[in-house]
């Protein structure tokens, strides 16, 4: 109903995020990335628990502001329990649980990853919500996973990566190459102008639907180190080459057991979610083998395929509206979450 008023707070990672959602529909998004971590080239938890505690007040404060909705008008909290960096959801968490608290309202721990996936069910002019079943493939900077999705609480894991995640492998590999964290982006726009066949990049592969991608980035590293001997400037030169080689190699690895999973499945509905599902060319070979198998696509809006307090808050609705509960009464937070 339209009068259950949600606050998702999101403060698993890097971002800290609060949103507010009037029903299924957003009217607000505030997400703070933290700056800190760009020059470790990777993220720094005990930084991002210490720029989370710093940011939530204002975040959520601005959410609540920009919405027009006063505390008192809230119906429940919704936060991230897992999985995630524990100093990071400790912010959130005990932030989420202490305001629930002195507003007498229900607080609602979240699956961070099923959240990824029930973004898809935000209020959205463009798309309607998948129906169940659905495969959805969740590619994140911590995981990438292949889950069969038949409702809201009734998740599948098929396979998923035994190494590195996607997002990791974008963000490792841009270290090699010099960038900034998180680099899935920038090798998203530097692949735009590159040739994704000029370097044959490793594509290891694994048993049943699971994914490998710490070969790919030990086959980059090796390729690189070999020309670089040769031309101590090969990487500046080739940058949107290698940059478009290295993100083919890694949708070539995730629509290959993609594919198989459909096939074997007979599932026509096909879901993506996850920051890694932000990347132009991941959707563009998605449109194209929808359409090659004559399924329904369902791709995220960008701004909540990274992490965000929205897909926490929707999460929020369907657990409060349907009075499904994912952890027996544990609130406080699990940095692993199966
Ligand atoms: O879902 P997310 O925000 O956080 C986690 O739960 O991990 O995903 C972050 C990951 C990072 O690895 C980032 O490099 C990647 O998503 N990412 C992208 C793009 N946008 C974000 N990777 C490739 N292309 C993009 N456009
Ligand atoms: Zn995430």
């Amino acid at each position: 109903s339209e009068n259950i008023i949600i606050l998702g707070i999101e403060t698993s990672c890097d971002d800290t995020s609060a949103a507010v959602l009037s029903g299924r529909k957003v009217l607000t998004n505030i997400v703070s990335s933290q700056k800190i971590h760009a020059q470790w080239g990777g993220v720094v938890p005990e930084l991002a628990s210490r720029a989370h505690h710093l940011s939530i007040l204002p975040v959520v404060e601005t959410a609540l502001k920009e919405a027009g909705v006063s505390k008192k008008q809230l119906t429940a909290i919704a936060y991230t329990r897992g999985p995630g960096l524990m100093g990071s959801l400790l912010v959130g968490s005990s932030f989420a649980r202490a305001m629930g608290s002195a507003l007498n309202i229900p607080t609602i721990p979240v699956h961070h990853m099923e959240a990824h996936i029930l973004a898809h069910f935000i209020e959205d002019e463009i798309q309607t919500p998948p129906e169940f079943p659905f495969l959805c493939l969740t590619v994140s900077g911590g995981h990438t996973q292949l889950v069969l999705v038949s409702d809201f609480t009734a998740m599948e894991v098929l396979g998923q990566t035994t190494d590195d995640a996607a997002g990791e492998a974008f963000d490792k590999i841009a270290k090699l190459l010099g960038l900034p964290y998180p680099g899935g982006p920038m090798i998203d726009r530097l692949a735009k102008s590159g040739n994704p066949s000029a370097f044959q990049f490793a594509r290891p592969v694994v048993a049943g639907y699971d994914y490998s991608f710490s070969g790919l980035k030990t086959s980059v590293l090796y390729t690189l180190e070999k020309y670089i001997a040769k031309d101590p400037d090969f990487i500046q030169k080739n940058l949107n080459d290698i940059a478009a080689s290295v993100q083919q190699a890694i949708i070539d690895t995730l629509l290959k057991k993609l594919l198989q999973a459909l096939k074997d499945t007979n599932i026509k509905r096909l879901a993506v979610a996850g920051g890694v599902s932000a990347n132009s060319a991941l959707r563009k070979s998605l449109i194209e083998l929808a359409d090659k198998m004559k399924i329904k696509l369902y791709l995220p809006n960008p701004a909540y395929c990274t992490d965000n307090g929205a897909m926490i808050a929707i999460t929020g609705y369907y657990y409060f509206t349907k009075k499904i509960s994912r952890t027996d009464g544990h609130m406080s937070p699990v940095a692993r979450w199966m």
